[in-house]
């Protein structure tokens, strides 16, 4: 099955991005939302950055879903007061969906067969992971959706089945808490009671431990971090000098945030000619690109709960870096 990508999608997200470009470029300070990281290009990167040494984040949540897949599929069928059901499995800004496979495997061995909905804003994202997945996994079959699950969150109704929503790899964290708090309320008014949410938030540690994880060795984060403004100059026919840039990541203890920052290394001028817009950039002057909020324990109970979903399980690493919770739509 292949999802092409429409004319008039690409016109719309030209049209995002110049509109974010604008925005966010003549805000003082100066930020960029970190959706513009997912291109092509930025994805390869996060999918390497998936694979350091230094991010931890990925392979200590895959250790938890290896290790718990088939009680976090049974948490989620199981309930006291709904009865034993089939699962439909979900998945917001699924990407490659190279975790939720365990979970697609332990829910496809249980009930035989299985329904996977992975919802993503890059058709090409999904493109590749559905093939494979039915492929691979027997007896599932995908039905993928484009949107933008941020904005709308609509899905058709499922009779007979309970909905399980993914919402793993620590996604939620690019969110204020504010924020976070309303796109959960969204997905629980897309839901019904009994369905389940499962959220993976990554925890607050050492401070060490977590700046690594956004500035390694290699420097491919700060690739990455870069990516957006190679971005803007091929989107909107930019003339960004990347390495003019240099990556920045620090600790905001106040906020729990690890926050990326980009900095210009002299007073410079920048013109995005297909937004009509030019950008002068003092010595220092930084852009705020990416905040990635990291969860002290009992805090992704009590947002589950706040959006009207009842904890049904939580899952740890032994050494508490990653947790992986279940809240039960009320
Ligand atoms: C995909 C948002 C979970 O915050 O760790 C990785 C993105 N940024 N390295 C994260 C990211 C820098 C990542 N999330």
């Amino acid at each position: 099955m292949s999802i092409a990508a429409s004319p008039v999608a690409e016109l719309e997200i030209q049209e995002r991005v110049a509109a974010a470009a604008r925005e966010g470029l003549t805000s003082d300070p100066k930020r960029l939302p970190p959706w513009l990281f997912y291109d092509e290009e930025g994805s390869e990167l996060f999918e390497a950055i998936t694979e350091l040494d230094e991010y931890y984040l990925t392979r200590t949540e895959r250790s938890i879903l290896v290790r718990h897949a088939d009680e976090i599929v049974a948490a989620a069928a199981d309930s006291a007061f709904a009865g034993r059901a089939r699962l439909r499995i979900a998945e917001l800004g699924a990407g490659s969906a190279e975790k939720s496979r365990l979970l697609l495997r332990a829910a496809a061995h249980r009930q035989r067969s299985l329904i996977y909905e992975p919802i993503d804003v890059s058709a090409s994202a999904l493109d590749g992971a559905c093939e494979r997945i039915e492929r691979e996994i027997p007896g599932v079959r995908v039905i993928p959706q484009v949107t933008d699950y941020t904005r709308n969150f609509e899905l058709a109704a499922c009779h007979g089945e309970r909905r399980l929503v993914l919402y793993i790899g620590s996604s939620i964290g690019n969110f204020e808490p504010d924020e976070a708090q309303q796109l959960l309320r969204g997905v629980r008014a897309g839901l019904a009671p009994g369905d389940g949410l499962l959220l993976g938030v990554d925890l607050v540690k050492d401070e060490s431990l977590l700046l690594a994880a956004y500035d390694d060795a290699a420097g491919i984060t700060a690739a990455f971090n870069r990516n957006l403004l190679s971005r803007l100059n091929r989107e909107l026919a930019g003339d960004f000098a990347p390495e003019a840039f240099a990556h920045r990541a620090l600790w905001n203890r106040a906020f729990s945030r690890i926050e990326m920052h980009l900095e210009s290394r002299s007073a410079q001028r920048v013109r995005l000619a297909a937004a009509d817009l030019d950008v002068a950039f003092a010595e220092g002057e930084t852009i705020h690109t990416e905040n990635s909020y990291k969860f002290e324990p009992g805090q992704a109970e009590a947002l589950l709960e706040a959006a009207g979903f009842a904890p049904a399980g939580l899952w740890t690493d032994a050494r508490g870096w990653f947790a992986v919770c279940l809240g039960r739509a009320r």
